[in-house]
């Protein structure tokens, strides 16, 4: 079944999610790759323990703009009384489209009080979870699932129903377990499994990095929707690249890199805007940056700078003296010691380490 749970503008037979990252989905990128097609984001994970306490950090993460809907909120925990709670605190306050669970985050700390994944060791666990969000929240409940905790106990079929029986409207399968992390490749048999067992939309998650990954996750899976993480880090467009894919359409290039220096200082802007302390924006950008300049010509050696820059005025600068430095102005022709092929933009072997930026933030 593929009607999702709430409304998406422009009802796309697969809608494109901007999956939640803890320092990642802030605000900021959620706007930004709405623009580039993103049709639904969602927060990082929010600890319901957090909100139900209200500390100052967690509102942070929370807020959201309205021109980001549809945006789903995601909390996770242990206690299934503090995750309705909080899903009955966020609704009342923050009233996002949806309330997402996460069952997925494989961080130790997070997983030894048996939240995100270290639920996973405890399917009775995971049903009562989602029955008291979904008792107290009017919003649809999702959920945002692994395979399993290891090997031995994976099993996303059963998960899924778990969810689905427990009330949950949709599940998003990122099918590795806990203990995989994120070695190996995604399982997107596992995501067909589940699609097929299950009478709700199925979003397929794990390892889309270009327009055919989406195309072909879709061929193989039957997912209601796709949702993309790490592919999209400094590559916000990638959603325009998948909608393109999904819809048949040719597929866009990669931007040149002056265009893609613009994108990535909206961004900045955008981010300094948001946090109200721009030396902490600065600072928290700097993944950021290092993604946007992955792959350049002599690109260790402008992030080394760019990991130094305190202000949006420095960022600007090394761009900048990057692009007049790289002397067609980033306009990515071979022996410029840049290419930009069908894929991302590669260092040319002939060029790769020359002469750059010489001079550190004037
Ligand atoms: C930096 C980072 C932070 C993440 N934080 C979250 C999170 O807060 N909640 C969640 O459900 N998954 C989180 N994930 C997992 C992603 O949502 C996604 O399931 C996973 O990265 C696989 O998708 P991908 O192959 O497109 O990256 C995070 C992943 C990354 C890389």
């Amino acid at each position: 079944m593929n009607a999702l749970p709430f409304d998406v503008p422009g009802d796309p037979a697969t809608p494109l999610f901007l999956a939640p990252q803890a320092g990642v989905s802030e605000s900021p990128f959620r706007r930004l790759c709405r623009s580039f097609g993103a049709d639904i984001v969602l927060t990082e994970f929010v600890s319901a323990e957090g909100i139900v306490r209200g500390s100052r950090r967690t509102a942070d993460y929370l807020r959201f703009d309205d021109e980001e809907r549809p945006i789903g909120i995601q909390i996770f925990g242990a206690d299934p009384d503090a995750m309705a709670e909080a899903a009955a605190l966020v609704t009342e306050v923050y009233a996002p489209d949806f309330v997402d669970i996460n069952f997925g985050c494989p961080v130790k700390k997070v997983v030894r009080r048996n939240g995100g994944s270290g639920c996973l060791r405890d399917p009775g666990l995971v049903g009562l979870i989602v029955r008291a969000v979904v008792a107290a929240t009017r919003l649809p409940v999702t959920a945002k699932i692994r395979s399993g905790f290891d090997e031995e106990s994976r099993n996303p079929v059963a998960i899924g129903r778990i969810c689905r029986d427990a009330g949950a409207r949709m599940v998003t399968l990122h099918p590795r377990t806990r203990a995989d992390m994120y070695s190996g490749h995604a399982r997107w048999e596992e995501i067909a499994d589940v699609v097929r067992a299950l009478d709700i939309p199925v979003i397929g998650n794990g390892d889309v990095r270009s327009g055919a990954d989406a195309r072909r996750m879709l061929e193989r899976t039957g997912c209601a929707g796709v949702m993309i993480a790490r592919g999209c880090h400094g590559a916000p467009w990638l959603f325009r690249q998948c909608r393109a894919a999904l819809d048949g359409l040719p597929i866009p290039g990669e931007p040149d890199v002056r265009t893609r220096f613009r994108i990535c200082v909206r961004h900045a802007e955008n981010a300094v805007a948001f946090e109200g302390d721009a030396d902490k924006a600065v600072r928290e950008f700097r993944k950021h940056l290092g993604w946007y300049t992955k792959g350049l010509a002599g690109g260790r050696r402008l992030r080394r700078i760019l990991f130094r820059v305190r202000d949006l005025r420095q960022v600007r600068a090394v761009l900048e003296s990057y692009l007049g430095r790289t002397a067609d102005g980033g306009c990515s022709e071979p022996g410029r010691g840049i290419i930009v092929t069908g894929s991302r933009a590669r260092p040319d072997p002939a060029r790769a380490g020359g002469p750059l930026i010489d001079r550190a933030l004037g």
